[in-house]
């Protein structure tokens, strides 16, 4: 998934980083033994990638779609039958365009005669994205397929859609006239099965609460770097993820989100927050991956991560997130850092 701040394309550099870091330190447990806590899991690309190494993982985000992903990326460990998870695909592939919550109030179609006029999908899209939503919801309830296999199908149906939106980027707006790709019809496509190790656990709480209540050996945190809100604009990821008919609200139709508003958003707040985080957790290893134009100064977090134990720090550029139609004058490339610490009183 296109995602603001997915480390997809950094996952070597983190995993060097973290590497390198615990033979410095002469690391003598083996991955195996270790948990890795992901807490700003966002896609599940980082959960993902140290699963694959073998560590347990405990996953998380406030965001229900990225629980959604997660859940399956991470917990689905030897419990997914492949040909029967082909089979589900192909079914939910054939059917046939319902006319639910997603056509009539995201699609230029469905919201016809409405206030607001909308497109984020294209209508057939749209009503094959409800189609699709609704009998992943019915066949739980029949018993046709398991929690393992919901999270599968879900996930799959959450990645796929967003391929076919007709927004630059994110759900913050939708274009004007439906764009090449939103234009297609959309397929639904398996998200990939990866086993691992079935200590795995995805929550979806705020990280400041979670933080005092899980305990491993490496906490990796990914906050958001800006005042950009996930929330709002993911906001058509999360109703499809809940698909509980919310009240939309104005032109983009946002459904209510205070209670998602994340602090880490907002400069005047991130940087208490953080320390909290820093000073609560039971881990010994921490990184924190950040950006040189992030709300925090390389300086606040230095000094942050300094009070607490051993403190080193990482750098590679990184290509910087770009909607299609950005023009602005930004550079193209950002620094982005790994800031490391191992605690002290761990
Ligand atoms: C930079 S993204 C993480 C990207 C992720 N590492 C990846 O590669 O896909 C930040 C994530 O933090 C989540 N988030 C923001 N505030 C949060 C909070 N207070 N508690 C938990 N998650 C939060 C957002 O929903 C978003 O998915």
């Amino acid at each position: 998934m296109n995602y603001i701040g997915s480390k997809y394309s950094l996952i070597d550099f983190l995993e060097s980083s973290i590497d390198k870091t615990l033979k410095l330190h002469n690391e003598t447990k083996k991955s195996s033994e270790m948990v890795f806590a992901d807490l700003f899991a966002g896609t599940g690309v980082v959960s993902g990638s140290f699963k694959q190494k073998g560590y347990s993982i405990i996953a998380n985000d406030i965001q229900y779609y990225s629980y959604v992903i997660t859940k399956h990326v991470i917990e689905n460990n030897g419990n997914l039958d492949k040909k029967r998870c082909d089979h589900l695909i192909e079914e939910l592939n054939n059917l046939d365009g319902v006319e639910g919550f997603i056509y009539k109030n995201y699609s230029y179609g469905g919201t016809e005669g409405q206030e607001f006029r909308r497109m984020y999908f294209s209508d057939f899209n749209a009503k094959k994205c409800d189609a699709i939503r609704i009998a992943i919801e019915t066949w739980l309830k029949q018993g046709k397929i398991n929690e393992h296999e919901y999270y599968f199908l879900l996930g799959s149906l959450i990645n796929s859609i967003d391929k076919y939106a007709n927004t630059a980027s994110v759900y913050g707006a939708y274009l004007k006239t439906l764009k090449k790709s939103a234009l297609k019809e959309m397929e639904l496509v398996a998200l990939p099965i990866m086993e691992g190790t079935v200590e795995c656990k995805v929550y979806n709480e705020d990280i400041s609460e979670l933080i005092n209540n899980v305990s491993g050996d490496i906490l990796y945190l990914d906050p958001p770097y800006n005042a950009r809100q996930y929330c709002t604009n993911y906001h058509m990821l999360e109703t499809i993820a809940k698909y509980d008919n919310p009240v939309i609200k104005g032109k983009t139709g946002l459904r209510e989100y205070s209670k998602q508003k994340s602090v880490f958003c907002i400069k005047d707040q991130v940087a208490e927050a953080f320390e909290d985080l820093i000073r609560n957790a039971q881990f010994k290893y921490i990184f924190l991956s950040y950006n040189n134009e992030g709300l925090m100064s390389f300086d606040t977090i230095e000094k942050i991560m300094k009070k607490y134990g051993k403190y080193k720090v990482y750098m590679q550029t990184h290509r910087r997130f770009k909607a299609d139609n950005a023009r602005d004058n930004k550079a193209d490339t950002t620094v982005e850092y790994l800031h490391c610490l191992v605690k002290e009183d761990s």
